[in-house]
């Protein structure tokens, strides 16, 4: 088979790049990614070898005509994936999210290939704290931040090109990832990196929003059942069952670096700031049987954190930028 990721040098593109690379001798990928300020080619330097690296926006029909007219299969990972900065400045989100999905579209229609897109639980907006229900593939899409608009929109194309072209697609939404090669602007490695360096996490608002995490190799476990048996036209909610609230995975981190459980900021909150997601992920257990490996948050947590000390060449070059990102869009301890 031959394969093409976009995004593939992000966090979860390069995770499937990694575990596709040790598990699927037969499979030959080729990346494309831009490399904006989240990609990253360290994130592959261990497999460079093994695979092609183009890189390119998803939004240049000519390459993206090229490149998928030479695939059997494409997994669209690409993306501006981060709320705080769409908050800040929508258009790229707009730029990547639709006008690059759209071009990608265009190109499996002509030459035929496979689809499958990666999408977010965060198009379905978000759930009361006392809700006791979850997200599942009839929940109407509510997105709330200029991000999950743009993750909706692309969901909606592709689900009009399956429609009107035949174009053969799947779609997954997934719930919130943890893992390594994760950027240091998301929560979990930015309070990793920060107690690194001596600096308390910083939580938003009171921290009582609830996020479902899964770790990215259960993700990209999901993905590639999906890819090889899910139906065409079938969305799937990906989803482990991992349902926390943000103070308490804060917690969780600074019990791992033996910090007492306060040791930690609220700062400014997210204006517009979801308050819980949360997946059933029924359909795709029962029809294609699969399960996560991950069950115990705290393990993966564990796992991730010691990454995280470990692979500090990989994460040091960003860090002071992104801190920095933060306090100029006016992020204050309250
Ligand atoms: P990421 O920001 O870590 O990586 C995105 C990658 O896309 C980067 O390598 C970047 O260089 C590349 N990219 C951005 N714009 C591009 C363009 N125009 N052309 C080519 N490449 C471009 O993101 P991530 O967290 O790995 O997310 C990957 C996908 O998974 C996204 O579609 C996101 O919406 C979705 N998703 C993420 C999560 C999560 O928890 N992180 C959960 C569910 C779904
Ligand atoms: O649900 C899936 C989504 O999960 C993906 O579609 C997005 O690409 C991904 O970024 C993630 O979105 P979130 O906005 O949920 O993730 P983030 O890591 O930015 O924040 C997680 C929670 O932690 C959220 O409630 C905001 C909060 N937070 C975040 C940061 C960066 C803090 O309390 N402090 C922080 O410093």
């Amino acid at each position: 088979m031959r394969l093409l990721v976009t995004g593939g040098a992000g966090f979860i593109g390069a995770n499937f790049v990694h575990r596709t690379v040790a598990r699927r001798p037969d499979v030959h990928v080729t990346v494309l990614d831009k490399l904006t300020y989240a990609g990253n080619r360290a994130s592959l330097a261990p497999i460079a070898d093994r695979i092609e690296f183009v890189q390119g926006d998803i939004a240049d029909a000519a390459l993206v005509d090229r490149l998928v007219g030479g695939a059997d299969a494409v997994v669209h990972f690409a993306a501006e994936s981060h709320n705080d900065n769409s908050l800040a400045d929508p258009w790229p989100f707009v730029q990547t999210n639709i006008v690059g999905t759209y071009a990608l579209l265009q190109a499996v229609r002509k030459h035929e290939a496979r689809y499958h897109h990666i999408s977010t639980d965060e198009v379905y907006g978000d759930l009361e704290l006392d809700d006791p229900g979850a997200f599942n593939e009839s929940t109407p899409y509510n997105p709330s931040s200029p991000y999950s608009a743009t993750k909706a929109s692309s969901d909606l194309l592709v689900r009009a090109w399956v429609r009107s072209f035949g174009v053969r697609a799947t779609i997954s939404n997934c719930s919130n990832n943890f893992g390594p090669y994760q950027h240091v602007e998301k929560f979990i490695p930015r309070q990793i990196t920060n107690l690194i360096d001596g600096v308390r996490p910083r939580l938003y608002g009171a921290g009582h929003q609830v996020r479902d995490w899964i770790h990215v190799d259960d993700h990209n476990s999901a993905v590639w059942e999906i890819l090889q048996r899910g139906r065409i036209g079938q969305t799937y909610l990906i989803g482990a069952d991992g349902e926390r609230d943000n103070k308490s995975v804060v917690q969780l981190i600074l019990e791992a670096f033996g910090r007492a459980p306060d040791d930690f900021d609220h700062v400014t909150d997210r204006p517009g700031h979801d308050q819980r997601y949360a997946i059933d992920a029924t359909l795709l257990r029962t029809e294609l049987g699969w399960e996560p490996e991950y069950r115990d948050f705290r393990k993966g947590l564990d796992a991730t954190i010691e990454w995280y000390r470990e692979n500090e060449s990989w994460w040091r070059p960003q860090k002071a930028a992104t801190e920095h990102a933060y306090v100029s869009a006016g992020e204050q301890v309250i």
